[in-house]
């Protein structure tokens, strides 16, 4: 068994944020989110796994490295343009040749990992297996019609959804999806679609086989799902500290304080994380946030909230929630006359006042 993990595509719904960082590079509590994808295929066994990268950035491997910190080795397989999730298994085959693989969108995060999917998969005798998870929006997303408790049709972004689950990012295959992706025609939007990869196996008389996920997972595309994501996964971290907290400050819940941080007068209610040698001074950090190392919060309140590296959130007057700062951004009391907000803001930024 191997596993292919995509790390390619344009990230635009995350911009600014993406304008300079691959989008599976944002940090989830305080660690890329394709960490997650790694760790999940490292804990199943898996030690081959090839990541799909776009062709013109070396962002990824640089980050990333040759998979030996998880045991693993990593086979970089470039993608010149996002052409669509067939296109990149198609682009996969001779890396994966005849095995079986656990194909994994490195913007989906599962909670419990992927062992549970391989076992049911080699079980089912399946050619193809999907998980599922129930949605609100299955019109985001690949869905399923499910007919006596088989699936019958896959559709991609579906105006009138057959069925309230999404096709989640963590596909289980044989080598019959090459024949599939080789087959398929781009989609209106120009893409190889994987759902008319999945369609092409139903209609060749292909066994599809399909689990539910019942635990949480997510699809982290917009800005939303990444605070929802950095709550799910601080929701199950093991407090630890590894850095110094003065007597006047309180730290209360699960709170992950990593090294060199230094917390003075401060109330720290978790779950959160406090990233290396950050200085949280006379400060609140609320729940459900990640502050990314070397950052100084100071007389601030933050909430709800995902912070990157380097940040000075100093002497502001009102919390902050539901917010995601990149790397060196500074959110500072306005100083001189007259009173007023100031803003420095590049290019598709957003930014809500009261
Ligand atoms: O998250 C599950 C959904 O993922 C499925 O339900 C859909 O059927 C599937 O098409 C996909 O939809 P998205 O619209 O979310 O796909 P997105 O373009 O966001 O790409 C998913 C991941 O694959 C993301 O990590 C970027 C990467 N990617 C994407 C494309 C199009 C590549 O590496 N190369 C590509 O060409």
């Amino acid at each position: 068994m191997k596993a292919l993990i995509a790390s390619g595509g344009r990230g635009t719904r995350l911009r600014p944020i993406t304008h300079t960082r691959n989008k599976h590079l944002i940090p989830i509590a305080n660690k890329p989110i394709l960490h997650y994808a790694i760790e999940a295929a490292a804990e199943a066994g898996i030690t081959s796994v090839g990541i799909v990268i776009n062709a013109d950035s070396d962002e990824v491997p640089h980050a990333i490295g040759d998979g030996s910190r998880w045991g693993i080795r990593i086979t970089y397989i470039p993608q010149l343009t996002p052409g669509g999730l067939a296109q990149v298994v198609a682009l996969a085959e001779p890396f994966i040749g005849k095995d079986k693989f656990i194909f994994y969108l490195g913007d989906n995060m599962v909670v419990g990992g992927v062992r549970r999917f391989i076992d049911e998969f080699e079980k089912s005798d399946s050619n193809c297996f999907l998980t599922l998870a129930r949605v609100r929006d299955p019109e985001r997303f690949g869905v399923p019609e499910i007919r006596d408790g088989r699936i019958v049709a896959v559709e991609e972004k579906p105006k009138n959804p057959k069925s309230s689950f999404a096709v989640a990012g963590i596909y289980l295959y044989d080598h019959h999806i090459f024949e599939a992706v080789k087959a398929i025609a781009p989609s209106g939007r120009g893409e190889l679609e994987i759902s008319d990869a999945h369609q092409y196996l139903i209609e060749k008389g292909y066994r599809v086989g399909y689990t539910e996920i019942t635990g949480w997972w997510k699809d982290t595309g917009k800005p939303t799902d990444l605070l929802e994501a950095n709550r799910l996964v601080l929701d199950n971290i093991t407090p630890s500290n590894e850095g110094t907290v003065d007597e006047r400050s309180t730290i209360a819940g699960k709170v992950v304080i990593q090294k060199g941080a230094r917390i003075t007068n401060s109330v720290v209610r978790g779950p959160a994380i406090i990233g290396e040698e950050c200085v949280i001074e006379d400060s609140y950090i609320g729940p459900f946030s990640s502050i990314g190392s070397h950052t100084v919060v100071r007389k601030s309140e933050v909430e709800y909230s995902i912070i990157l590296r380097e940040c000075k959130i100093l002497d502001v007057g009102i919390r902050l929630e539901g917010s995601i700062l990149g790397n060196d951004v500074e959110i500072v009391e306005a100083s001189g006359k007259p009173l007023v907000h100031r803003f420095m803001i590049g290019d598709q930024s957003r930014v809500e006042v009261v």
